[in-house]
Formats: structure tokens, sequence, C-alpha cells
């Protein structure tokens, strides 16, 4: 398994690219299914997720070209004939993101057999909202052996009040509403950057919809969709992860190919911690810090509120900012893996419930640690970044699942980390490498 190496103590000056949104990419891709014809989806994310979807949507009979270098990280997806709508536990299990494909297949198809997506390190991770907006759009679903099993000659408009707001349960529904009979009305839907990035796509395939990033959106069903060409959005959180780098770091920081209108209120917090933001047009942002970083409170909330995916490099951050900073986790139920890890570096953190309260500033030392998932990883780059001395961090194919070679654009603006693969070395070992 790959580690990451990494020498704290250099502040991050230059200008670092952010790719496209993972999180927008999966539906966008799961949305082809939606058509016979070509789809071709522009400034993708080279992750490992991406790669997994490109096996799903193979694995049902689709011909997906993944390309990226000279092809502008780009993806056509032919979903002409699906000859197995099937997502199969194999890749489910690696990526439960992928029951995105419930609400395409049963639109395009009338039926879907999808793997119930197991929990994963932050919480259960039900999709019962999901289903229960396919059932009353006329779905019938069985579940058996792991398996979920939907069927619908074709579905039908409905009014759908979500009970939790739910950004892929918002995006699933929204792709089984496109091709329903008659008009769909949702309620206290996700208000996500990447769910209007989907009806942005899903309206240039002839889609109907109206309301996209508010709570309410309608849609009037159509009889069929057309391909269409589409960019990604870029990455909100691996632009708010890099923002946090340069401010943790003392450094000036220039993060471009991002949009500074989806990070309000990344901004407003990293401002509030004594940060100093500019925003120098509309693709670019810059911050600089001197070190002087004050302590804040935060607490997750869905869109336009502060993103629970960015709670875990916040909390880097607050690890380095005088006073005592309040961070709470209001989305998911065990959000707070990379703290005892922090902690294993010097960090001055106590856990209560959903809340976890940070006492900085604090030095941190190098240590040996491990990742535990997408956004904790992350976490852990950051405070190396900071710490004294040479961190190993391990396990980071939890980082390659959402960030495209975070070590080689880190690096790029002077960061000291490098990717040691297929090592069972020692820490001594791998300082001698040096
Ligand atoms: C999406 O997950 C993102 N993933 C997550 O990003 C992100 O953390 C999350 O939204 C919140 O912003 C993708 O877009 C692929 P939810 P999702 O449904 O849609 C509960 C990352 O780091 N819930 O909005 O699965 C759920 O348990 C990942 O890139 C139900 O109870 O999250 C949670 O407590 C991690 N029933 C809350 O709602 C349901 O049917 C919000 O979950 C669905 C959700």
């Amino acid at each position: 398994m790959d580690k990451f190496v990494v020498r704290g103590g250099n502040p991050l000056v230059g200008t670092i690219r952010v790719s496209g949104a993972k999180n927008s990419a999966l539906p966008c891709m799961a949305a082809a299914i939606l058509t016979e014809d070509d789809v071709t989806l522009e400034n993708v994310p080279q992750v490992q997720d991406i790669e997994t979807e490109r096996k799903l949507l193979a694995s049902m009979g689709a011909e997906v070209e993944l390309g990226y270098g000279r092809a502008q990280h780009r993806t056509t997806i032919s979903c002409r004939t699906l000859s197995d709508p099937v997502a199969k536990y194999e890749i489910v299990k690696t990526m439960r993101a992928s029951s995105l494909v419930l609400g395409p297949l049963i639109a395009r198809c009338g039926m879907a057999r999808v793997a119930m997506p197991g929990g994963c390190a932050i919480g259960g991770r039900p999709i019962d909202l999901h289903l229960k907006g396919l059932e009353k759009m006329g779905a019938l679903i069985t579940q058996e052996h792991g398996y979920l099993e939907a069927r619908a000659e074709r579905l039908h408009g409905a009014h759908i009040v979500f009970d939790k707001i739910t950004v892929t349960g918002t995006e699933d529904l929204l792709m089984a509403a496109v091709l329903a009979d008659g008009e769909t009305i949702f309620e206290n839907c996700a208000r996500e950057p990447e769910v209007t990035d989907l009806a942005t796509m899903l309206t240039g395939m002839g889609a109907k919809i109206e309301g996209a990033g508010t709570p309410t959106i309608r849609v009037q069903g159509v009889s069929r969709l057309h391909g269409v060409r589409h960019r990604i959005n870029p990455d909100r959180i691996e632009a708010g992860t890099f923002l946090v780098a340069g401010a943790i770091t003392g450094g000036d920081l220039i993060v471009s190919n991002c949009n500074p209108a989806h990070l309000g209120a990344i901004l407003s917090k990293l401002q509030e911690a004594g940060a100093r933001i500019d925003i120098l047009n509309a693709e670019t942002v810059r911050v600089r810090a001197d070190g002087d970083l004050r302590a804040t409170d935060i607490s997750t909330q869905e869109y336009p509120g502060f993103p629970t995916d960015m709670q875990a490099q916040y909390m880097a951050l607050a690890t380095q900012s005088e006073g005592v900073s309040q961070v709470r986790e209001n989305i998911f139920e065990n959000r707070f893996m990379h703290v005892q890890e922090l902690v294993r570096m010097g960090a001055n953190i106590a856990v209560d419930g959903r809340t976890a309260t940070v006492r900085g500033r604090t030095s941190l030392s190098a240590a040996a640690v491990m990742c535990s998932d997408l956004r904790a990883s992350a976490s852990l780059v950051l405070a190396a970044l900071v710490a004294d001395g040479e961190s190993i961090l391990d396990r980071v194919y939890h980082m390659d699942r959402g960030y495209e070679r975070i070590e080689e654009k880190l690096r790029g603006v002077g960061a000291q980390i490098r990717r040691m693969g297929n090592v069972f070395a020692s820490r001594e070992e791998i300082v001698a490498v040096k």
C-alpha cells in the first residue's frame, strides 16, 4: 500500500490548480444511462472513484472512453446498449455512490438490480430516502441477498418531500424524474453545486427542470433525452483543502481553476480565523497568512453552510489557531476518525458526541499515522505540512479516491511530500532512503 512521506515546515507559495469535482462527475456519468446517444464530460478528475464508476458502467454494457492528459480529462460514454442493468456488489462495496445508477436505470430500462451499499468509515450511509421517493414514483422495490431489485413499467410524477436533505438522494431521484410520466415536485432538496451541475447537464440533454439549487425542484418528464457535451464544475472541496493548506503553512497560495462562488462559507471562516483572502477573478482565489491564526467555531451544515467535507481539514487548521475552537459535525455520526491521529501528532482535541473541542495553538510533531477516509486523510496531510520532522501517512489509497495527484500538486508549491509505493519499510528505513 502506498504511503506519503511529508516533511513539515515549508510555507506553500505559488499557484495550485483545482481539478473537476468528483461529486459532480459521479452523478453526471450515471446520467449517461438516460440516453442512447453519446455523452461527453470534460474536466473529469483523474481519481479512483471515477475509474470505479467507469468499471460499473462498463459492467452494465456501456462503452466508456476515459482519457486524461491530451484528452483534457474527458470521458465519452455510450449507453446505447445496457445489456446487464446490474450494479454488482464487487464494485458497489468499493464505492457507495454506485447507488446513483438506481434512478437512471429504472427510468431508462424499467428495472435495476443494485447491491445495497454498505456503510463506510463515517457512518451508516442509508439510502432509505432514495427508495421512498422511487416507490412514490411507482417503482416496486424488493430486497434480497444483499441486492435491491426495482421495477417500473414507467415511473410517474409525484410530490416528494425529503425527510432529510440528501445530496445523492436529490440527484438519484432527479435522474428518475426527468423521464417519468408527468410532473414531479421535490421539496427539501439538497442545494449543493453538484446538484445544480447535474441539473445543467440534464437540461442540456433536453430535460425540463426548474429550481435546481433551491429547496424546491420541479421536473416535467419527457419521453427521451439526447446526448450532450458537459463540463464538470471545479471541485469546491479540493479548493477548500488547498486554501486551508495555504493558511496553515503561513504561505501565499493562489488556487486556480476553482469557483469562488461555491466557497462562501469556507472563505468566510478562513477570514474569521485571520487569513487574508483575495478573490482575484471568477476562477482564482489567493490566500495569505502570517501565522497568527485565531480560534473559530464551525458547525457543519448542508450547502451553503460550512461543508461536512471540510470539517476534518478545518480541524487541522484549528490546532494551529490561538484559542479554543468548537467543531460540531451535524451531518454524519462518525466523522471524527482523524482526531486520534491528530492527537498522536500533538494536537489537543477532546470529543464529546458530535462536538470536538480543539485547544490551540499546539506545535505538532511528525509521526507515522493512518488514513481512514478521504477527508480525514486530507486533514493528516495538512497537519504533516506543519509538523516538526517527517511524517509517514499510511493507506493513502483513501486520498487517491478523491484527490488527483495531490502530492505532485503540493510539491509544485513548495511542500516536501513524496509517495512511497509498495514499501513495508520502517520509519528508519524510509528516512534512510531520503
Ligand atoms: C454526498 O454523500 C457526498 N458524496 C459526500 O461526500 C458528502 O459528505 C455528503 O453528500 C454530504 O454533503 C457524493 O456526492 C458522492 P447525504 P451522500 O445523502 O449523498 C442521511 C466525500 O467526502 N441520509 O447528503 O451519501 C445520511 O446518513 C463524500 O466526497 C439518510 O438518512 O450524503 C447523512 O446523515 C463523503 N437516508 C445525511 O442524510 C438517505 O436515504 C446526509 O447524507 C440518504 C441520506
